[in-house]
């Protein structure tokens, strides 16, 4: 369980808010992303292309990875914390759970700086175009669903979402720190932003359990079946971003569709869905929502159990 009190008092010495601020240049002489958590690098055609096209491809992922951080702690999680941190009684906190919370969002803003800074320093570095990156898959998943209940509801919905992404963990964070083929500045940034994650998952885990105890039958009813549709949300590939990211790198869109089809779709994407899913899907095991039949019946239709 979460030790609310000493994340308080020990945030000034285990946040990485705390660290010295450096955003400095990235290099070309270093990947932007890890090829390995990029499932498209590793078919035939794309390796085909050369350390250049390898280089273009990962500069690419990697402008839309901190393209959608930004857009996740600014709209995603900050909003979910301060619901939780202004409302802590509706789901059973403490004022310290409460306060906690506002370190959350000093955490994220932090985040959401640094990733927005990566960004920059792709589009200036690593001559990749500074197109608009599309608004990510799971913010319109959530406005669809927020603008489909009533006001009251809202709040609450948004901390479900920040539920999911804030327990789930990503092999990105855990792993690209350790690919030194990574530029060495990325991986920093990377790794201090897995540090904050680990204390935001113990937190957002001990929220997910009270609010599922507290929860009469008609708000588990609404809520449950939620946890589904946002990780599958959050989780999808967006398939644009991806293609895009493999023209820049040089193949024909022919090919890119090709890649996309023989990496992203059937058992093994399926099997890949499930492997990211893991941590999240432990927890809600673990609180008793998969024993809830609404909520189990949510996560068999998108695959994510049988
Ligand atoms: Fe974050
Ligand atoms: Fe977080």
């Amino acid at each position: 369980m979460f030790n609310t009190k000493s994340g308080i008092e020990n945030w000034h010495l285990q946040s990485t808010v705390h660290h010295q601020i450096k955003l400095l240049p990235i290099s070309r002489d270093y990947l932007a992303f890890s090829p390995d958590l990029v499932p498209t690098s590793k078919h035939d055609l794309t390796l085909k292309l050369g350390r250049e096209g390898q280089r273009r491809h990962q500069a690419y992922v990697a402008l839309a990875y901190n393209e959608f951080t930004v857009w996740l702690e600014d709209d995603g999680i900050a909003p979910a914390a301060l619901e939780l941190a202004t409302q802590p009684e509706a789901f059973g906190l403490s004022p310290d759970d409460a306060l906690f919370c506002r370190c959350i969002i000093g955490d994220e803003a932090m985040h959401s700086l640094k990733a927005a800074h990566l960004r920059n320093a792709i589009v200036a570095t690593l001559d990749v175009p500074p197109e608009v990156t599309p608004r990510p898959h799971f913010l319109w998943e959530l406005e669809r669903i927020l603008a489909s209940i009533d006001a009251e509801y809202r709040g609450c919905t948004r901390v479900v979402f920040a539920n999911v992404s804030e327990t789930l963990i990503t092999d990105t964070l855990v792993k690209l720190p350790h690919d030194h083929r990574v530029d060495p500045n990325v991986r920093t940034i990377m790794h201090e932003h897995a540090i904050d994650e680990g204390r935001h998952n113990a937190f957002f885990r001990m929220v997910m359990k009270q609010s599922w105890d507290r929860w009469n039958a008609d708000e588990r009813q609404m809520y449950g079946p939620m946890y589904a549709r946002f990780i599958r949300a959050f989780l999808q590939p967006d398939i644009t971003m991806i293609e895009r990211g493999l023209c820049a790198a040089g193949l024909t869109p022919d090919d890119a569709k090709k890649v996309i089809r023989e990496c992203h779709t059937g058992e093994s994407a399926t099997a890949g869905l499930r492997h990211n899913a893991r941590a999240t899907l432990s927890v809600l095991n673990r609180i008793g929502v998969l024993d809830h039949a609404a909520s189990r019946a949510a996560l068999v239709a998108e695959g994510l159990i049988d």
